[in-house]
């Protein structure tokens, strides 16, 4: 199969309506925070169990069109065997790869990021492949403050992704391309909005730039939210509507789906925003879905606690989570719903 079909079978698998992404492709660093607060160590074997967990939960295919994996999970196997790559397959779920290596500062942007990893890309592309996954991610992410993004920052971030998603589209890998403007902060809503477009805007004058292919990548942005920290929370429609009016300006409508990320909302706000989304603009020009981690994973973890005789309710939880967060897919999520409602 040529590259351009494989690409066009993998986005058509990826983008199935009332469906989305599951990330669980936590880092070693980020893992271990997470497997912390619930008191237990991030060993490989505990690593291997909790996302066996979230793999092999009964009936997950009917909300996961993929699901992105970090590098060390691509090699283990479920307690029968089975490499956890095929496990998804098996369940109808296309498994995915993270490949950046983390950020670092960008000299010259004071306290501006950038992420590292395009050295040796696309060798490590062709492995992973041939390890089973069919799509990649990359994420760069956008301190909000008053003075950043510089303008540095911002170029610099979309040359980057720009660089790996036509990296990926060589190797026959869908790119999702993730700018991340991070919720940290006191930032109003409208500082958000206009962070926003500036880097959406420079992400696909890059894309552009460098010859990827729009039909055959998917986007993964943040939402255009107030700062955490900021005195006044916004309510779902306005998030909606704020975050449809910045991907308009900036978003050619052949990329084929928006994939959101969670960024630090909780699971309920993040499934009510993305339900908004879809309610108030279910004739966009894109799929509005998700491609959350900890959105989807917070609850599991809460049920587990790293306890076998936990994993049954664990399982439950996800699926629960997976059910409200895909019925948010078609703007037929209810606060109501929520199980402590
Ligand atoms: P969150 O949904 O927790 O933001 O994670 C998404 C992700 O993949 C971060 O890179």
């Amino acid at each position: 199969m040529d590259v351009q079909n494989q690409l066009q079978g993998t986005v058509a698998e990826l983008t199935l309506k009332g469906k989305g992404i599951l990330a669980a492709d936590e880092s070693q660093p980020t893992i271990a925070k997470r497997f912390k607060a619930i008191g237990l160590e991030s060993s490989e074997e505990n690593r291997r169990i909790y996302r066996s967990l979230l793999l092999t939960t009964p009936g997950i295919g009917e909300f996961l069109n993929g699901v992105i994996l970090f590098e060390e999970t691509l090699g283990q196997k479920a307690d029968d065997g089975t490499p956890l790559p095929v496990v998804a397959q098996r369940a109808g779920i296309v498994p995915g790869i993270k490949v950046d290596k983390g950020t670092v500062a960008l000299p010259g942007a004071p306290d501006d990021l950038v992420t590292q990893g395009l050295d040796g890309l696309a060798g490590r592309l062709a492995d992973y492949k041939k390890k089973g996954a069919r799509f990649a991610k990359w994420r760069e992410v956008y301190v909000v403050s008053d003075h950043n993004p510089t303008a540095l920052g911002v170029e610099a971030n979309a040359e980057m992704l720009a660089r790996y998603a036509a990296t990926c589209q060589e190797q026959g890998m869908v790119p999702i391309v993730e700018p991340e403007v991070l919720l940290d902060g006191t930032h109003s809503l409208q500082r958000c909005a206009e962070v926003s477009e500036s880097v959406l805007h420079a992400v696909f004058h890059a894309l552009h730039r460098h010859h990827v292919m729009l039909e055959y990548m998917l986007l993964k942005p943040s939402m255009v939210l107030p700062g955490k920290d900021h005195p006044r929370k916004a309510h779902p429609e306005e998030v909606a509507r704020e975050t449809i009016k910045v991907l308009k300006r900036t978003v050619p409508a052949a990329v084929p789906s928006i994939n959101f990320l969670s960024g630090g909302q909780t699971s309920a706000q993040a499934t009510a925003n993305l339900n908004a989304l879809n309610a108030l603009f279910p004739q966009s020009p894109w799929t509005l879905s998700f491609s959350y981690a900890r959105a989807l994973q917070q609850p599991v973890l809460e049920a587990w606690h790293g306890r076998p005789e936990n994993v049954v309710n664990a399982q439950k939880s996800f699926h629960q989570r997976l059910t409200l967060t895909a019925a948010a897919c078609r703007g037929a999520y209810r606060p109501n719903m929520e199980p402590a409602a």
